[in-house]
């Protein structure tokens, strides 16, 4: 069988590692998703490991890490040695060894994997930082038992905040932002950036160095330990709500559009006027979804209450209603970012437990700086699609207050 596979160099020496933990992080589009598909392919053909790959949120998979790993078979040219199932999300190599995909989300699934032939051997976590500490002992209780081969368990992220429990548990003493690797005999830790990734496109790399946000030129340009200033919303939290979700009465929702690059992004809530608080109840967060599927998932969340969207696509919000969904544009209008912002920070925001998306937005909507650090009144314009869809969905409430001009941190 000839096998045709571009790995980037950086990531050669770890094809074959056997170290049990082994931590792959660093700046965005630096090749780490790429590879450790690639190095997912290798092993079901080689034969005597199965892989359990993770993610927070399970629909999140197929779009991501399925669809990365699909792609390095195509590319070894050897499609026709594996079976790919996406009902059970599962891939099996002619030899019967399989990777299995599951999200956290899921815990009877989790609990219940065994694969078709010999024992798990490898779990990979995709974009780690999402899980807790506690997931991540339950996780590895699955790795237990005898095997001829070592197992191993994977991790891969982007080091957003150094307060991460990753940090703690695997950084701390043995880490410093100018290292680029670190191995003992349990950990390996591969540092890695866009300059690694030999594959990528110009634009793609003037993108990340173009970048004006010290915070983000931090952590996705230079793969480095985030350390946030500056944030806007620290009035939130994270709480289990499947309590509310048939008593909730005072329904916002905000629609963001976004297609290609952005996701579409609906954020679900109840208000309680009274105590000033933001119940955020479900969310929807995906690329690629044309207007007519769009508007099935919104109204298989929302029903039939009412949606308000950005209004700089009239034509979406046309198909959405005609579609069937209760969609108006928000009005905006100048500064109704910030005056949104300020209205959002006299609430208290909970969120459940399974909106990721808001929780990775909230965390990290921050204020511009400029050059000397200073910190500006606007927003960065990044990961902001449920914070926008946050404002639409609350304009009502914020648009007739005459808001003061005040100190806006
Ligand atoms: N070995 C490779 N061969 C071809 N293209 C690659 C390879 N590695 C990375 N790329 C390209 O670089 C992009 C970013 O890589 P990715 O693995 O997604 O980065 P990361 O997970 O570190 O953010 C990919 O979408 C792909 O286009
Ligand atoms: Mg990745």
């Amino acid at each position: 069988m000839k096998c045709r596979m571009k790995v980037n160099n950086v990531y050669l020496p770890y094809l074959k590692d056997e170290t049990s933990i082994q931590i792959f992080f660093g700046g965005a589009s630096s090749g780490k998703s790429v590879f450790l598909s690639q190095r997912v392919v290798l092993d079901l053909m080689e034969g005597g490991r199965n892989y359990l790959v993770i993610r927070k949120v399970g629909k999140t998979i197929r779009q991501s890490v399925f669809n990365e790993i699909c792609k390095a078979i195509k590319d070894t040219g050897l499609g026709q040695f594996f079976y790919v199932s996406m009902t059970s999300m599962t891939i099996t190599a002619f030899n019967g060894f399989q990777v299995i995909f599951c999200g956290l989300d899921d815990p009877q699934k989790i609990k219940s994997i065994t694969p078709a032939k010999g024992a798990l051997t490898d779990i990979w976590i995709e974009e780690a930082t999402e899980i807790s500490y506690d997931d991540f002992k339950e996780i590895i209780k699955r790795l237990r038992g005898i095997s001829k081969v070592q197992k191993r368990i994977t991790l891969s992220f982007n080091p957003i905040l150094k307060d991460h429990w990753i940090y703690k548990e695997f950084f701390l003493n043995v880490w410093e932002d100018n290292k680029r690797f670190y191995k003992d005999e349990r950990v390996l830790i591969l540092k890695t950036t866009y300059k690694d990734n030999r594959y990528l496109t110009e634009q793609d790399k003037q993108a990340l160095e173009s970048e004006k946000d010290a915070y983000y030129y931090d952590v996705y340009t230079l793969g480095k330990w985030g350390i946030l200033g500056n944030v806007i919303f620290k009035n939130w939290r994270v709480e289990d709500l499947s309590w509310l979700k048939i008593k909730a009465d005072n329904i916002r929702n905000g629609l963001d559009f976004g297609y290609a690059k952005d996701p579409a992004a609906l954020t679900h809530t109840h208000y309680d006027r009274k105590r000033k608080t933001i119940y955020i109840l479900d969310e929807l967060y995906a690329t690629g979804l044309t207007n007519d599927i769009l508007a099935r998932e919104v109204k298989r969340i929302v029903g039939n209450s009412l949606v308000v969207c950005d209004s700089e696509e009239p034509k979406s919000i046309q198909e959405l209603r005609q579609y069937g969904v209760n969609a108006i544009g928000a009005r905006k209008g100048k500064g109704s970012i910030n005056h949104g912002i300020q209205w959002l920070k006299q609430q208290i925001i909970i969120v459940d437990v399974k909106c990721q998306a808001h929780k990775n937005e909230l965390m990290r909507y921050k204020w511009r700086e400029d050059a000397n650090g200073n910190v500006l009144p606007i927003p960065v314009d990044r990961d902001n699609h449920l914070m926008d869809a946050l404002r639409y969905a609350y304009e009502s409430e914020f648009r007739n207050l005459r808001m003061m001009e005040g100190p806006f941190v």
